[in-house]
């Protein structure tokens, strides 16, 4: 059986919209927590058991219709013995940032199998211990999003680094994300094959990028990655935040879902990208810190927008859930998402 997700996408009408949440698993359940305390971040990830087990921390708690494997976007730089550190309310730190395409071509040497077996084995037991007709979602970084942390070591207010060297030359950092693009197919192609059966790329950081880099350099990375990924023949799908200058533009893209942030409209959206993909968002994680009774409203309001569009839509959250988001606003956002009918 397809999951239920995959037929949605595909066209097979399903009676509602399928859901999941960014960050599903995450600090804000308890039984992440209960693992979490007994490991640091980076064991979690590299145990395919333990991965395995926080992949499905969700499952008992709420109605998802996909499981994200519980990973980082710095695992690939991690794995292929990059030093980065992650920091309790900071995030992932690069402690020997990189900054030249020199510096880059490390990437090149990247194999799954070598550096990231536990991704694979993660997955593969995710896979068969998940009921069939949820969907099991693989991800990576996206290369500026991953090269941001790499180049400015802590990604603050700025992106010195990234920024800097691009302005300084372009080229050689187009070459250096062209290093990280290749690997990414690479490590993606592998999570298909482990068993994921969509993908989705975060580039968390687009909006830092100006659009004469975007169009003269990035989009045709971007849809090297893609095309290489057409032949695995699994939906692809793309996350940015904030980039709205970059709205029309992402048109050019060749994938079958944009991930939506919190702050557009899903119709506006589709309506600057001319109707071409379907669109997965966009409830505003911070709604989920409000009262349950505005959750289910804005969620159900959510849903009405979903039903506008001229494609088969994935509800989620605009961004990652964030610690501390009480646990029944996030059960209310599932129930409510589920239960109205396409
Ligand atoms: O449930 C899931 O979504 C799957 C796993 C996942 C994590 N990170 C686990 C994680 C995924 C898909 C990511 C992606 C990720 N990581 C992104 C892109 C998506 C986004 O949120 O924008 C980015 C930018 C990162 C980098 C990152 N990793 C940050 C900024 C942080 C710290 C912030 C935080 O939420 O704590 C991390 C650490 C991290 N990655 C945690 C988790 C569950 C928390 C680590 C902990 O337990 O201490």
């Amino acid at each position: 059986m397809k999951p239920l997700l995959i037929q949605h996408l595909s066209g097979e009408p399903i009676g509602r919209f399928p859901v999941w949440a960014m960050r599903q698993a995450g600090r804000y359940l308890p039984n992440y927590r209960a693992i979490r305390a007994q490991h640091s971040f980076w064991e979690m990830v590299t145990n395919p058991e333990l991965a395995a087990a926080v992949s499905m921390t969700p499952l008992g708690v709420l109605p998802v219709d996909g499981v994200i494997f519980f990973s980082d976007i710095l695992t690939l730089p991690y794995g292929l013995g990059i030093p980065i550190e992650m920091r309790e309310g900071i995030g992932p730190v690069a402690t020997q940032p990189i900054r030249s395409a020199k510096e880059f071509e490390v990437f090149h040497k990247y194999s799954p199998d070598s550096h990231t077996p536990y991704v694979g084995q993660a997955l593969r037991m995710v896979r068969a211990k998940t009921p069939e007709e949820i969907a099991l979602l693989g991800f990576a970084g996206a290369p500026w999003t991953v090269a941001s942390y790499l180049a400015d070591g802590k990604v603050g207010k700025k992106f010195e680094a990234i920024r800097t060297w691009m302005h300084r030359d372009p080229a050689d950092l187009t070459q250096a994300l062209g290093y990280l693009a290749d690997a990414t197919v690479s490590y993606l192609r592998s999570q298909v094959q482990a068993g994921a059966q969509a993908v989705q790329l975060f580039d968390t950081w687009l909006a830092e990028m100006p659009k004469g880099y975007f169009m003269a350099y990035y989009l045709p990375l971007l849809n090297r990655i893609f095309k290489q990924m057409r032949s695995e023949s699994v939906p692809l799908i793309f996350y940015c935040r904030h980039a709205h200058h970059l709205l029309d533009e992402l048109c050019a893209l060749e994938i079958d879902v944009l991930s939506v942030d919190e702050l557009l409209p899903l119709s506006e959206v589709e309506n600057r990208t001319q109707g071409k993909f379907s669109l997965q968002g966009n409830l505003d994680p911070l709604l989920l810190f409000g009262e349950s009774g505005v959750v289910r409203r804005q969620t159900r309001a959510l849903v009405s927008e979903a039903r506008k569009l001229k494609k088969p839509a994935i509800l989620n959250l605009g961004h990652g859930l964030l610690p501390g988001t009480p646990v029944e606003n996030v059960q209310a956002f599932f129930e409510e998402a589920r239960a109205l009918w396409v």
